[in-house]
């Protein structure tokens, strides 16, 4: 049986990505995108999504608009990240009609009241944080919560400790985990440790190209401001694409390990955003957090190109050559 997941996201090119490979997955249902401010305001994450949706032939997937501005701190997106339409500049034809009948925390209580649901947030966890306000109990009946966020020993990437997600919204962060530990239940942080290992290259795009003009093409003109982005800043030929890999290991366990932590968010102060990832137990606290410090990239690529392009496996075998 399909497994039942909302994807909440601030899309966002790589948020894009993983939505995509989201859809092109037999294992999951995608009950519905919700949208919170992050990488570009929830009008534009809410058009690029249905950007995608159009791309992917799947507008039946309902979008909803959540929260425009974060719990406490003033809101920054990352449109110089994203580019000025936060889809990479490639201002493709927008796409209206995301829904309007409710929104994206109304979507998720109702959504999670029934049948079992899991989330998938690629973003900025306020849209989670006013669920868990306004509706704790049907918070509580998150199956499982895969977020795209924090670091442990790795580097930030808005501040030398702390990752744009939970620094955009550190109040937020702080209140999921806060309350993931007063359900003794564990996130699964798909920390810049394992996601700033997911490059994809050059060779990689044109490799996706050669397979699939019209996925390659698509998947070209939305990361090239990207590559730009981080030859720039970074001095890397390529992108890292972040938030396709907390959907490959919604999927697939097996492409990522690490250890149960508990995690706590710091929410003001130089190390605003931090995770501080309770490695060797000072707090003496159950662990709220699964933190993943280790990805089977290849296996990563196998399985991106794989859905993406709908072909096996043993097909991609240049895959092994492309990344080291
Ligand atoms: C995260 O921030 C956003 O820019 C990306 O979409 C990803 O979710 C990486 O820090
Ligand atoms: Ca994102």
């Amino acid at each position: 049986m399909k497994r039942k997941v909302i994807i909440d996201c601030d899309p966002g090119i790589d948020d894009s990505l993983a939505i995509m490979l989201a859809l092109s997955s037999p294992e999951i249902e995608v009950a519905g995108i919700t949208i919170v401010c992050g990488n570009a305001p929830v009008e534009m994450g809410a058009g690029n999504a249905r950007k995608v949706l159009q791309f992917m032939n799947r507008l039946d997937v309902p979008v909803y608009v959540g929260a425009e501005k974060p719990l406490r701190r003033a809101y920054i997106n990352a449109l110089d990240t994203h580019g000025a339409d936060g889809l990479g500049e490639s201002f493709l034809p927008e796409v209206e009609g995301y829904r309007t009948d409710m929104d994206a925390v109304t979507f998720l209580r109702q959504s999670l009241m029934g049948e079992t649901c899991s989330v998938i947030a690629l973003g900025p966890l306020t849209n989670l944080a006013n669920l868990y306000k306004e509706a704790p109990d049907a918070f509580a009946r998150i199956e499982e919560l895969v977020s795209m966020g924090g670091n442990y020993k790795s580097h930030g990437n808005c501040s030398p400790v702390a990752e744009y997600n939970y620094w955009a919204d550190p109040d937020a962060a702080d209140i999921v985990y806060d309350a993931f530990a007063r359900q003794h239940k564990k996130i699964h942080m798909v920390g810049l440790d394992v996601t700033r290992q997911i490059v994809l290259t050059p060779d990689l795009l044109e490799y996706m190209y050669r397979l699939d003009a019209a996925c390659g093409a698509f998947v070209k003109k939305i990361t090239k401001f990207y590559l730009d982005f981080h030859w720039e800043w970074e001095h890397l030929i390529g992108c890292v694409i972040n938030d396709p890999l907390a959907v490959a290991y919604f999927l697939n366990r097996e492409l990522c390990r690490g250890f149960e932590a508990y995690v706590d968010i710091e929410t003001d102060g130089i190390s605003i955003g931090q995770t501080v990832v309770d490695a060797y137990d000072f707090y003496k606290k159950e662990a709220n957090a699964i933190v993943l410090t280790e990805v089977e990239v290849k296996e990563f690529f196998y399985l991106f190109f794989a859905r993406l392009l709908h072909m096996k496996k043993e097909d991609l075998d240049l895959i092994e050559q492309i990344v080291k």
